[in-house]
């Protein structure tokens, strides 16, 4: 152990002296170079070295900075439960949706009302509410969502479209419901939708297809749902799906941009401490460190999203007079059950491709007030925090892993800090560097009325 121990510091050693070779190299001996030296805030000869204490990096330090760099994000993989995931028609069309205030009954609300894209994709609140009511849950963003096996802070959907069929009936989001949204994309899109998903059904018969109906608690639109034969709920069920496809394909298509600390991280793997002090200040790179060391954010917060995509209890306050929140236990549950989940008989996919849900973990201690890790990507960005917007801002965050309360119920997967003021500001600090622009064409982060500068949708 010892002589590992040793090993790794001569390699440390040399590998900086190597970076400062390097970068004496590229930078020049001469005035010219001095002055840039001073700009870099890097002086003398041995810059890996001189670059500070904070900027060096053992190699497995090293191996887990590159781990969580945006260089390692894989192509978004194909969902194989929706054919038109990645159709650019899809994209088009649901680019269009999800801006469409006409997918609710008043034509007030839109997916955008709360996934705003000048926010991130989130809406600055602590809980969504677009109708006078506040939902149980804070509005997390979806840029970059498409890696997730599952939705929603719970995880009670499996894919991004069934996730996006689910918001429209809600009676506190888009308040709709799917006989009058079917009947709405085939009215305004009919073209767009048929050349995706082929002829559209004739809905024209109100005797079979009323106006308004749905499995929703709202008892006449059920009641009118439920007076429909099996065979006409699934005419419909196939167009709302296909809604749910198309807004699938464009949100999918938002992915997080490259950061400063992505920079930093190649700055690491090249081992070139003088790109390193131009990029990070010492307090940055000492909140990285605690981030992947003391803090022990890395057991969840890992990967190029930094989410490990599981749930954890992580024991947060309950907001004064609400009832406990039973998050992934009963997600489970509610995924199992969803008609449109990968092994539904809307989905394009096979069984086989369906390991996540057949596998599913349905009990367990672990999974009692359990939430979705969320991606820290952009998280500076996105306050207020957590699934039930508890934390006003960073700091709040930051205290809660300092103190770590046990859970009631269930049990919490943290363990108290008590890092110092001095500490837990660089651990913000360094969170502050992991914000970008979504990456995306610039038109699918706008509306696109606000590109045609019309009025009109389709
Ligand atoms: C009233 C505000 C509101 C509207 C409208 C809305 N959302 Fe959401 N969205 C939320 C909230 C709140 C959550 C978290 C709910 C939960 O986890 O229980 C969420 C969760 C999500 C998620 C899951 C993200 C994750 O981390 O798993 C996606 C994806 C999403 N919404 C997309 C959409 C789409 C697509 C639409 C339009 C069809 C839409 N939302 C409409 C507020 C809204
Ligand atoms: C045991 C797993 C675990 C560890 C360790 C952990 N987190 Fe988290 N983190 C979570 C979960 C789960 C949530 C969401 C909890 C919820 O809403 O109920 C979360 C939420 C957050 C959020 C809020 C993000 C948002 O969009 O709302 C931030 C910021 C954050 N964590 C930072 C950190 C930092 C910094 C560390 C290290 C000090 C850390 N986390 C350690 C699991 C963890």
């Amino acid at each position: 152990m010892r002589r590992t121990l040793f090993i790794a510091a001569a390699v440390v050693l040399v590998l900086a002296a190597g970076a400062g070779a390097v970068l004496s190299g590229l930078i020049g001996a001469g005035p010219a170079g001095a002055a840039l030296r001073a700009t870099l805030g890097v002086h003398g000869g041995d810059e890996g070295v001189r670059a500070g204490p904070e900027h060096r990096w053992t190699e497995a330090e090293r191996g887990m900075i590159a781990s969580l760099s945006i260089d390692r994000l894989p192509p978004l993989p194909p969902d194989p439960s929706n054919s038109f995931g990645d159709d650019p028609a899809a994209v088009a069309l649901g680019h269009m949706l999800f801006f469409d205030s006409g997918l609710s009954p008043d034509g007030t609300v839109a997916c955008s009302s709360c996934h705003v894209p000048e926010l991130y994709f989130t809406d600055g609140k602590v809980r969504a509410n677009v109708r006078g009511a506040d939902t149980p849950r804070h509005t997390p963003t979806i840029v970059g969502i498409g890696y997730s096996d599952w939705y929603y802070w719970d995880g009670r959907r499996d894919s991004q479209w069934a996730q996006a069929l689910a918001p429209q009936e809600a009676a506190i989001e888009h308040g709709g419901n799917r006989m009058a949204h079917a009947r709405y994309v085939l009215d305004s899109y009919l073209e767009e939708y048929e050349a995706l998903f082929g002829p559209a059904p004739d809905l024209s018969d109100d005797s079979r297809f009323p106006s308004s109906a749905a499995p929703v608690e709202d008892e006449t639109v059920r009641a009118a749902w439920e007076g429909m034969t099996s065979e006409d709920q699934g005419i419909v069920n196939r167009v709302f799906a296909n809604i749910g496809k198309s807004i699938a394909a464009y949100s999918r298509q938002i992915l997080p941009g490259r950061s400063r600390f992505d920079d930093y991280a190649a700055a690491v793997v090249a081992n070139d401490g003088g790109l390193m002090v131009e990029l990070f200040s010492a307090e940055e790179a000492a909140g990285l460190r605690l981030f992947i060391g003391e803090g022990q954010c890395t057991d969840c917060h890992n990967g190029p999203l930094f989410t490990n995509g599981t749930f954890h209890n992580i024991g947060l306050p309950l907001p004064e007079g609400e009832n406990f929140d039973q998050g992934r236990s009963l997600g489970t549950f509610l995924v199992v059950d969803d008609a449109f989940n990968c092994l539904g008989p809307f989905s394009d996919a096979g069984s086989e491709d369906c390991v996540e849900l057949r596998f599913i973990k349905m009990e367990g201690e672990e999974l009692v007030g359990a939430f979705k890790v969320p991606g820290l990507r952009n998280t500076a960005d996105t306050a207020p925090y957590m699934h039930n917007g508890i934390f006003p801002d960073l700091d709040a965050v930051i205290r809660h892993y300092n103190h770590a309360p046990p859970a009631f119920p269930g049990h919490s997967d943290l363990v108290p800090l008590a890092l110092t003021v001095e500490q837990s500001d660089a651990l913000k600090a360094f969170l502050m560097t992991l914000s970008a622009e979504p990456d995306a064409p610039s038109e699918l982060l706008k509306s696109p009325e606000v590109l045609e500068g019309s009025g009109s949708s389709g």
